[in-house]
């Protein structure tokens, strides 16, 4: 795999070699250290001459400066009030790329107007660490661009609290890496059984993980998850990983996720075209094994429940049929109409475990669920569907200080009929219009009163535009936002 950069923080100084970059706030001149570098005034002249104003994310470069160093870069951040966590990554990343062949990069963080405070500081590391990652396993051919080691070296007015700042953050951008591993990953490497076992790692963290194989599903009675599976030879897991970082007596809190190693669509077949993306309708499972990476490493003061239904959806002579009946564990019916609306029936399963087992203050599943869901928002927000004001908000909160955003969609009594059955409590899809509401339903149906908020992620998590800070098919998308929402509400 691509080599991370190595990070380290040092006091602001004149850096001796390398590539050096200079953050410029909109409508301030250079920092100190970059006038005394420039000494000859051609890094001043190319800005001038390009009319270059600190606007986000926009670089000049100077090849071979008089100083002898590889390069300079200068990058605007835009307005110092206006950045956040968003706009820093994305100038880690942009500088990140432009000194992407450079053993050593040291990035200034000093603007015009003054130095970068820690967590500005720790947010570019995370953009260049994000902006690194390439899912270059399978390659057997090196394409040459990586350096040997790249060090990237944030020269910053206070190294030790910008260390501290970037522990955590480092921290969640590793959460990040691994749910876009597990997405990347093509399914004949990862099955059910072998995605339990990349879950297991998380043990080294602290965190506990217990593996339900498909005689405790079995004798959970978990027939409706149990019916997606039986059309593959993979058997199903499920796994619940568990961090307790938390007050002894605080009830936990809990993320579950869709695992479908690989989604054909069962009997019910997906047509041919695109359907390798489908190795990636795990991405779920993927984020909430990445958001629990993130807080058993930052050690999170919190106690979190993280359950994924792992399955395969295949067509088989032993594959369930449209026109099946299966009885979930709660006990209610379900007429599989569509095969290929498998997803809701595992997490029907897992969340009615997960409630009735831990009683957690809230549930939030995540789901690559619908098709519908990207008709309706593209690629830019993930759909969220709940019953309780105050999660939402705080999400919305979450997804809008993290830049992976969400967008409320409706849920009613309306849409619910939809998915009533003549011959079971309920049917699997809802017919045409509504796709991803019918969706949002019937998961509703298999949550009590508690507060529960159902991300559908499938426009997120994969396939979304490229940025700074990613250029991998799998974004990652629900760790930061799950991690934020942690932070900033549930932890004492
Ligand atoms: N995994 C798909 C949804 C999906 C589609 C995810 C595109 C990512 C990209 C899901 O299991 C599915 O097949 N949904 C069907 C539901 C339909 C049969 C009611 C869909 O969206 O077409
Ligand atoms: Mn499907
Ligand atoms: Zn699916």
């Amino acid at each position: 795999m691509a080599k991370s950069p190595v990070f380290s923080f040092a006091k602001l100084e004149q850096p001796k070699k390398g590539v050096v970059a200079f953050v410029v706030s909109k409508g301030s001149e250079l920092g100190a250290i970059a006038k005394a570098m420039d000494s000859d005034g051609r890094l001043k002249r190319a800005m001038d001459e390009a009319e270059f104003d600190g606007k986000l994310c926009s670089t000049i470069e100077l090849l071979a400066p008089e100083s002898g160093h590889e390069k300079f870069v200068v990058i605007g951040c835009g307005e110092l009030g206006d950045a956040g966590e968003v706009e820093w990554l994305r100038v880690g990343g942009k500088l990140r790329a432009s000194a992407a062949k450079a053993e050593l990069l040291t990035i200034v963080c000093e603007t015009g107007a003054g130095p970068l405070a820690e967590g500005a500081n720790a947010a570019i590391a995370a953009g260049a660490k994000l902006r690194a990652y390439d899912f270059d396993k399978y390659k057997t051919k090196s394409n040459g661009k990586q350096p040997k080691t790249s060090k990237i070296v944030l020269g910053v007015e206070d190294p030790s609290k910008s260390r501290k700042s970037w522990k955590i953050m480092e921290a969640i951008t590793d959460g990040v890496i691994t749910a876009r591993d597990l997405v990347n990953e093509p399914a004949n490497a990862l099955g059910p059984v072998e995605f339990a076992k990349r879950a297991e790692e998380l043990s080294k963290l602290g965190v506990e993980i217990e593996i339900l194989d498909e005689k405790d599903l079995k004798k959970s009675k978990m027939g409706a998850l149990l019916g997606v599976a039986q059309g593959s030879v993979r058997p199903a897991r499920m796994v619940v990983m568990t961090w307790n970082g938390g007050k002894a007596k605080q009830e936990p809190i809990a993320f579950v996720g869709k695992g479908v190693v690989f989604d054909t669509g069962g009997i019910s077949m997906k047509p041919a075209g695109g359907m390798e993306d489908m190795k990636g309708d795990m991405g779920g499972a993927a984020a909430v094994t990445g958001l629990m990476h993130a807080l058993a490493a930052r050690k999170a003061k919190a106690n979190v429940i993280g359950i994924i239904a792992l399955v395969e959806n295949m067509p088989d002579g032993n594959a369930q049929r449209p026109g099946d009946i299966v009885t979930s564990m709660s006990g209610q019916t379900v007429e599989v109409i569509n095969t290929d609306a498998e997803g809701r029936l595992i997490l029907a399963d897992a969340l009615w475990y997960c409630q009735e087992k831990y009683k957690p203050q809230f549930m939030i599943n995540l789901a690559t669920l619908t098709g519908a869901i990207i008709v309706a928002l593209g690629n830019h927000h993930a759909g969220l569907f709940s019953n309780n004001d105050e999660l939402s908000e705080r999400l919305a909160a979450a997804g809008t200080s993290t830049g992976e955003k969400v967008w409320r969609m409706p849920l009613g009594k309306e849409y619910d009929k939809m998915i009533d059955s003549k011959n079971a409590d309920m049917k699997n899809i809802g017919g045409r219009w509504a796709g991803s509401i019918t969706a949002g339903q019937f998961l509703q149906r298999f949550v009590n009163d508690l507060p529960w908020a159902h991300l559908d992620i499938a426009g997120t998590a994969m396939g979304s535009p490229k940025n700074e800070y990613n250029q991998s098919w799998a974004s990652g998308y629900g760790v930061r936002l799950l991690d934020r929402l942690v932070s900033d509400n549930y932890e004492n």
